[in-house]
């Protein structure tokens, strides 16, 4: 009796894993639960989409652009990308700005958040030329979106650096503030009378770690511990000198807002033991807060544990200075407030417990912070091996940010749901209603969030993982000729959500 119960049992479950999840046996949750007073997102509230030059614009030798770093190495190493593609042509967007502006009309955003790419306005990186017909090109979207009235969101960089900085060291190099200093002041004088909503940078922990430390993207440099920290460290402060500069010379009379858009996982430990809320502090803080606590936390400096830890290593190595020095005085009343809102882009969530010797390289971030980052098995994953629907991660990251920064405006950047490219994405809707649930549960509980942007508009070139990875609102087929954009099911359910400002 005993062995037909569990010859059942087997059955069961064999049958259940394979009507499950496509791409491997895990869960297939994506749901949360509505909480509080209001059911309706407030009448102010944005919605939008995001895209990144590299990723749509494709036109990477035209009309007197530059090359970037991400140019470079797709040309040199294809194989480094896994369906050997490159952002050559990706969507097309720089030609076919129309057909983008067809779907955002179609799915009614009210912003539309795009990066500029530096190589294609400064081809040498430096102000001495400046690319006309880029300006055009520029100029030409920003002007249609707001005659239809979509409210322009422009990132300044979103990974493609000018190659010519390449060659002196790129992000390791503090130089490198300068001159995002004066391409920042060329873009505020330049658009900065139609163009009210700035991120200096897009997730610089995700390209700090991989370019500098990991050597998975361009320049590949593999000195985890030491060139990612330089990196993070001039991505800092040269945000927040763009940041001054724009209050000091624009922000009377433009009147717009700057900020950064920071990339976090939420984490939650699965012990109740002594010191587990610290345990979820600490990946916090090695996470998110490396950016979000210098620039809207108390002391205006990196977070006390990421300090001291990183000190204490770099003494136990034998060095005689930190890898990661504190902010100086000076540095630290630049970078303290150089934020007018919190951009974040949140995809997933973690467990987090510590990890026993500590593992990693030694000197590395996964040293340093000696953390074990895992995922829940339950969880449903797409098609991105790193990405799992935690919608629950997102209200509970949201109320982090409100307690631990005295509630700053929260713009949600970036959130997205990636699978092979299907147009019946019933599990990409899925996600975008439980993530715009704890969105609205976050507003009912009290968290300032005013934007929240769909990443993204139109499938693109998804970096390492090229056009196998598609995050689209619109499917993109890459190889015809006209390079049609044709509306997903999760473009309707948006635009219904937009028109009625509710979750159906
Ligand atoms: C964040 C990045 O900003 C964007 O470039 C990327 O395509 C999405 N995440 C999805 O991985």
């Amino acid at each position: 009796m005993r062995e037909q119960h569990v010859l059942l049992l087997c059955l069961f479950v064999s049958y259940a894993s394979i009507t499950k999840s496509r791409y491997f046996d895990e869960g297939d949750e994506c749901k949360l639960e509505h909480k509080g007073n209001y059911s309706k997102f407030p009448e102010d509230f944005s919605f939008g989409v995001s895209t990144a030059a590299y990723q749509v614009e494709g036109a990477w030798n035209e009309d007197g652009k530059g090359p970037s770093n991400w140019d470079t190495y797709t040309h040199l190493h294809p194989e480094r990308i896994d369906d050997h593609s490159n952002g050559d042509e990706a969507a097309e967007s720089y030609h076919r700005f129309d057909q983008d502006l067809v779907a955002l009309k179609e799915l009614k955003v009210n912003f539309y958040r795009f990066s500029i790419s530096w190589p294609r306005v400064l081809p040498f990186a430096d102000t001495r030329v400046q690319n006309q017909k880029a300006i055009d090109h520029y100029n030409m979207m920003i002007d249609k979106l707001l005659e239809n009235n979509i409210e322009p969101m422009v990132t300044m960089f979103h990974h493609d650096m000018p190659e010519e900085l390449t060659k002196f060291g790129g992000f390791t190099n503090d130089i490198v503030i300068k001159y995002f200093h004066y391409y920042a002041d060329f873009l505020f004088k330049t658009f900065g009378d139609r163009v009210k909503k700035w991120i200096t940078f897009n997730e610089p922990f995700v390209y700090c770690i991989p370019a500098y430390g990991n050597a998975v993207f361009p320049p590949m440099i593999h000195a985890p511990g030491v060139a990612d920290y330089l990196c993070m460290d001039n991505t800092l402060k040269a945000h927040a000198s763009a940041y001054r500069l724009y209050k000091a010379k624009y922000s009377n009379y433009q009147k717009g807002k700057v900020g950064m858009a920071i990339s976090s996982r939420f984490y939650y430990t699965n012990t109740t033991d002594f010191g587990s809320e610290d345990i979820v502090d600490r990946a916090m803080q090695y996470s998110f807060g490396w950016f979000a606590h210098p620039i809207y936390g108390e002391s205006g400096n990196y977070p006390f544990t990421v300090i001291e830890d990183i000190t204490s290593n770099s003494m136990k190595e034998g060095l005689a200075w930190s890898r990661l020095r504190p902010l100086s005085l000076y540095w630290s009343k630049i970078v303290k407030g150089s934020g007018d809102f919190l951009g974040l882009n949140y995809y997933s969530s973690h467990f987090a417990r510590m990890a026993e010797p500590p593992e990693g390289e030694i000197p590395s971030w996964e040293h340093d912070s000696r953390l074990k980052l895992l995922v829940d098995k339950t969880w449903k994953r797409a098609k991105s091996d790193w990405l799992y629907c935690v919608p629950q991660g997102l209200e509970d990251i949201l109320k982090w940010i409100r307690d631990k920064y005295n509630n700053i405006e929260v713009y949600i950047t970036e959130n997205g749901w990636s699978d092979e490219g299907k147009l019946d994405d019933t599990d990409r809707i899925d996600y975008l209603k439980s993530h715009l649930q704890a969105v609205l549960n976050a507003i009912n509980d009290g968290c300032k969030v005013t934007y929240y942007s769909y990443w993204s508009l139109i499938d693109n070139f998804e970096w390492n993982r090229g056009y196998t990875e598609r995050f689209g609102l619109y499917y993109l087929n890459v190889t015809s000729e006209n390079k049609e954009r044709v509306a997903k099911n999760s473009a309707s359910y948006y635009r219904s959500v937009i028109e009625s400002r509710k979750l159906s």
